[in-house]
């Protein structure tokens, strides 16, 4: 093991004088306590290393013990349903806890073990080797490393083994024998191997009408979610993270405060899967990393989360990864860097924070995995630009990135309209390759409604203005009408709460059931003033109440209502054309 003697100790970054040879990036252990850290800088005699615990009581002359192994973390079927810090050692729920300095990786677990191969089989590098069932009766693959083939020489039968212990044996092409266990550490800042990208096809549903209807993000892609102070990232991040219908779901909460990592860890357990009737915390992972925790393991933990995305993705499975927030993680690089002493840029970031977030973001993707099945991994990133400022440096370089932009709007949260997207700046880049999946799942004219609700949207804006100076009705009958359309639009459809019972989730035939309703009342509303009549008897129509309601009184499980609800429809505005001859006179 090679060995180094702390000469400087600024915060979480140490400076060690050594003989030995080094790597960048290599585990270190750090002091007597043995503090988890890393090798980020190798000069002639001396390493720099960041510590990812707490590094008071660290003298000059501690030693610094290389590990000869970067940075890695374990893998395997232990995962789900656990809290981990930035570094993937379990923590508990009590989050009012700093981590604790020096604590080890988790202790080995048991699983049922299920072999998928014989002996004489050929063991693909990455591909299925069996099963592990934990306790609660989830079964999960377990995979052979990305990084070992060979041929099967020996597997245990099928029987309960810890999660560390020897299962299968691989003879390499080089006669060099692996022993694999059902986990397998891989090193963070690795990307994992997968057999080809593929391109996107279908969209990730989110249970929210906003994003899926309107900026949908593909299975596979990459989203930003950009907002000031009290916008609502948190809470669309927990919401995604219950509803969205991925298989597993990794949570990262990165420098963020405790107390709002609380929210989801409370309400996760109780929940269920609106699909499959499981809780929901079975298929989550959630890596806590709070702003009281050391400040390097920030930067850390956010790769430590996309490796365990991109080993479920392995198994064949669409994983979604939510970090809340990115700009936090930025923070951590910044203060590394500035302890280290480099040339600042903007914002006081380093000069590789566009290469960082670029490598980040660039491990979202739709893929075939090295065991020849399709996956996935989304990566929906939360950014908190100060004072709600998208100039600033990490959204800028985030947006060159992301493929899906959600901008969350601070004058929509002062007003309480939830989500806060606002549906004017932001954007979605997948839409053409989700066109066809609309097409063949009973939403043919989705493009053309969602072009006309935006437009209509755009109208309002540019109405609004107008209709501050001269009054709202002294505009023209079709004005009133953009407008009147518009606001149907944004109550009706895009708002929806993160706490109403019935309005939470919102399925893909719910929101399309309530686009097309809102789309046949524009239809039938324009013809109506186009025949001329009065503007007033349309804006005043009793239906309009509960058009705007429709989303918090019809919910999943009568859909027929939407069906009465446009009979009803067709006939009002067939009254309203046989009243004409009267009001024209
Ligand atoms: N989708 C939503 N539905 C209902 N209320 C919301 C929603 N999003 C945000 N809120 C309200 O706004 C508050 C602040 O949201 P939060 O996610 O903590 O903001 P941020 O993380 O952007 O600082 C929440 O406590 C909640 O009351
Ligand atoms: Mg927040």
């Amino acid at each position: 093991m090679s060995e180094a003697s702390i000469t400087r100790i600024s915060g979480p970054v140490l400076r060690a004088v050594t003989d030995d040879v080094f790597h960048i990036n290599e585990a270190v252990f750090v002091g007597d306590k043995k503090l988890l850290g890393e090798v980020i800088r190798v000069e002639r005699n001396a390493i720099v290393a960041q510590a990812y615990e707490d590094t008071s009581g660290l003298r000059p002359g501690d030693t610094v013990l290389g590990n000869g192994m970067p940075l890695s973390v374990k893998l395997g079927p232990a995962l789900l349903g656990n809290i981990f810090d930035g570094l993937l050692r379990p923590l508990t729920l009590d989050l009012g806890d700093y981590v604790q300095p020096g604590m080890q990786a988790p202790p080995p677990q048991g699983f049922e073990f299920t072999p998928g191969l014989k002996v004489g089989d050929t063991a693909g590098a990455g591909s299925v080797l069996g099963s592990a069932t934990g306790t609660g009766g989830l079964s999960q693959s377990v995979l052979i490393p990305p990084n070992i083939s060979g041929v099967v020489i020996d597997i245990s039968p099928q029987g309960h083994y810890d999660d560390e212990q020897t299962i299968c044996t691989v003879r390499g092409g080089d006669g060099t024998q692996h022993q694999l266990a059902m986990s397998h550490h891989w090193p963070i800042r690795d990307p994992r191997p997968v057999a080809q990208r593929l391109p996107t096809s279908r969209p990730l549903f989110t249970g929210q009408r906003i994003l899926d209807s309107i900026f949908p993000l593909a299975c596979g892609g990459r989203a930003a979610m950009p907002g000031g102070f009290g916008t609502g990232k948190t809470v669309l991040q927990e919401t995604l993270s219950k509803w969205c219908d991925a298989d597993i779901i990794v949570y990262v909460g990165c420098g963020e405060r405790g107390n709002e990592m609380a929210g989801v860890l409370h309400d996760l357990p109780a929940l269920e899967d609106p699909r499959t009737g499981r809780p929901l915390m079975e298929r989550t992972l959630i890596i806590a990393n709070t702003s009281n925790m050391p400040v390097a393991a920030r930067e850390a933990s956010i790769y430590t989360a996309v490796t365990v995305a991109e080993y479920f993705r392995d198994q064949g499975l669409r994983v979604s990864l939510m970090a809340d927030s990115t700009s936090r993680w930025a923070e951590a690089l910044r203060e590394v860097s500035g302890r280290l002493g480099e040339i600042p840029g903007e914002g006081g970031y380093p000069a590789y924070l566009s290469s960082r977030l670029a490598d980040f973001y660039e491990r979202a993707a739709h893929v075939r995995t090295l065991g020849g099945e399709p996956g996935s991994l989304s990566i929906i990133g939360a950014v908190s630009p100060p004072s709600a400022d998208f100039s600033e440096p990490v959204t800028t370089h985030t947006k060159r990135y992301v493929r899906v932009f959600w901008a969350l709007d601070s004058t929509r949260a002062q007003a309480r309209f939830y989500p806060a997207i606002h549906p004017l700046l932001s954007y979605s880049g997948d839409i053409d390759d989700l066109l066809d999946y609309w097409r063949e799942n009973n939403h043919p004219h989705w493009l053309e409604q969602r072009r006309r609700f935006l437009t209509l949207l755009e109208q309002q804006m540019r109405l609004e203005r107008m209709a501050r100076i001269v009054g709202k009705d002294a505009l023209p009958p079709r004005q009133q009408h953009v407008l009147l359309c518009a606001e149907l639009i944004n109550d009706g459809f895009l708002r929806q709460s993160a706490y109403s019972e019935i309005d939470r989730y919102c399925s893909p035939e719910r929101q399309a059931a309530m686009m097309q309703l809102l789309t046949r009342f524009i239809e039938l509303s324009e013809q109506a003033i186009e025949q001329r009549v009065d503007f007033e008897l349309i804006g005043n129509l009793p239906i309009l109440r509960r058009l705007r309601r429709m989303s918090e009184e019809i919910g999943e499980h009568d859909m027929d209502k939407f069906e009465t609800l446009r009979t009803e429809l067709e006939q009002v505005f067939s009254t309203l054309a046989k009243q004409e001859p009267a009001n024209a006179g």
